[in-house]
């Protein structure tokens, strides 16, 4: 939650299945590992670990405590209720997925993050071993820290953050100051609530459990200091992006293809490839100067003329647009933020942007983390990502992550996407899609004393 672990930017994902195995023992195995948020960057190895429900029961959790968890989580993210929510139908049906669908179930998620591949291999050797030795099964997946900061498609990525209250790290300028509660669990929120946490029942014998909950001595806060993680693994197809833009460039007649081509991928984005925001650069990519993420869209932008009013950012977080005033849009647009912690997977498709396919898979482990499930990370994917009316827009989604569209019988129909100009707004009909969603599932990030509770004591 509070580092990106920039230091360590191998690392792998290993997605655990518990099935006749002993999670609890594994846990308490290693335990002593886990990253705390107390430590600071630098030196060895990072290690965090999160569950999904099932992953939950199977550590002992029954249905009451499960029940005290966000529905959303408890469902888990297949369930036909949040496929409708999220938009997981047609080409990114949880059927075709990889993992985290009824086919191949996760329990959990380690996520093993090391300065070097050297590092990376010799820690990881150790985890497989404990695997092993408690039944477990592992699926490994190797993700890195975008080269130069860009994702595959050749943008920076992870600019805009939002800024933890009590977070004790120092603000850059331009992140919103945002609620704790509204990231971890048992903090005050955005409302001035603090919310009741996921809780279960005591267990003797645990060394540090969590404390108790104010009704009863009988149940712990098992949710304290957590919080939940959203996981996607989104698969890029890069040239099938650039391939659009430099085809669209060309039925423009633009003179100079590349820099149109980069002008249109930009715009889908609302960010040239280096971060400068379309708001502050709209014509030209610009040497980014400090401060990526400091800019609103209501003074500089209110009509979209610099940056299209369906571009990922300007949809993903509206930041200021919406609302009688300035202040009142951005109050209502940060109940949505989400901490984003992605890496990417797959080898770099050579070239700058590169048209022609290598065969190779490529993309994003999406992976975002907040306290309401519902509120913030399925809010941002349904009603403004995938949302056909967003802006005052008519059936188009979102250029770079948007789901299928489909007309009345149910068949694919062509994704638009607008660019707002004088005199006349600038169409283009038919953006192939690029991001596919190929596994997923939601977690529980246990705070330190949870991760205790959850592998000590006796019932
Ligand atoms: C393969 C898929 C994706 C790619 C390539 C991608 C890429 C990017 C890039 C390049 C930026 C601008 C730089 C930055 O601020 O970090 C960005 C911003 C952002 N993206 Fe995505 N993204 C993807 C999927 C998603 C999804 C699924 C969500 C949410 C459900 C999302 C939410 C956001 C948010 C909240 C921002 C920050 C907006 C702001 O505050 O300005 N992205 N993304």
């Amino acid at each position: 939650m509070l580092f990106a672990y920039r230091q360590h930017p191998r690392s792998r994902f290993f997605l655990l299945r518990f099935d006749g195995a002993q999670p609890r023992e594994w846990l308490r195995r290693v335990l002593t590992d886990v990253t705390s948020g107390d430590e600071d960057q630098g030196g060895q190895y990072r290690f965090n670990v999160a569950f999904s429900a099932r992953g939950l029961a199977g550590l002992g959790l029954d249905n009451e405590d499960l029940r005290t968890f966000q529905r959303e989580f408890v469902q888990g993210m297949t369930h036909p209720e949040r496929s409708h929510v999220l938009g997981d139908r047609y080409s990114d049906s949880p059927e075709s997925w990889e993992w985290g669908n009824e086919a191949a179930p996760v329990d959990a998620v380690a996520m093993l993050y090391a300065g070097s591949d050297g590092e990376l291999d010799a820690r990881s050797v150790e985890l497989e071993r404990s695997f092993e030795k408690f039944g477990i099964a592992a699926r490994a997946e190797d993700v890195a820290l975008a080269e130069g900061g860009r994702e595959h498609f050749g943008f920076t990525d992870g600019l805009a953050q939002p800024f933890i209250r009590g977070s004790g790290r120092k603000r850059r300028p331009g992140e919103a100051k945002i609620a704790t509660g509204e990231l971890v669990l048992g903090y005050e929120n955005a409302y001035g609530k603090v919310n009741e946490v996921p809780s279960a029942k005591r267990r003797r014998g645990t060394r540090e459990h969590p404390d108790f909950t104010s009704s009863s001595m009988e149940r712990v806060r098992l949710g304290h200091n957590g919080t939940y993680l959203v996981l996607r693994k989104l698969q890029q197809d890069v040239a099938g992006f650039w391939h659009y833009c430099w085809e669209a460039a060309r039925a423009e007649g633009a003179l100079d293809l590349a820099a149109r081509a980069k002008l249109i991928a930009s715009r889908m984005f609302g960010r040239w490839p280096n971060g400068v925001p379309l708001v502050e650069s709209p014509d030209a990519e610009r040497p980014p100067r400090a401060g990526l993420d400091e800019f609103g869209f209501r003074e500089r932008d209110p009509d979209g003329l610099r940056c299209p009013f369906g571009a990922h950012i300007r949809r993903a977080n509206p930041r200021d647009m919406f609302g009688e005033t300035a202040k009142e849009g951005l109050r209502d647009a940060n109940l949505h933020r989400l901490v984003r912690r992605g890496r990417a997977y797959g080898p770099r498709l050579l070239g700058d942007m590169p048209q022609r396919d290598d065969g190779a898979k490529r993309g994003l482990y999406f992976l975002a983390l907040n306290a309401d499930l519902r509120r913030q990370f399925e809010f941002v994917q349904q009603t403004w990502l995938n949302s056909c009316k967003f802006a005052g827009l008519s059936d188009e989604r979102d250029p770079i992550v948007g789901k299928d569209a489909v007309d009345e019988d149910d068949q694919l129909v062509p994704r638009p996407f607008t660019v707002q100009a004088r005199p006349v707004r600038q169409r283009y009909p038919n953006v192939p899609k690029v991001v596919h969603v190929r596994g997923g599932e939601y977690f529980f990030l246990p705070g330190m004393r949870a991760l205790n509770y959850l592998c000590e004591g006796t019932d």
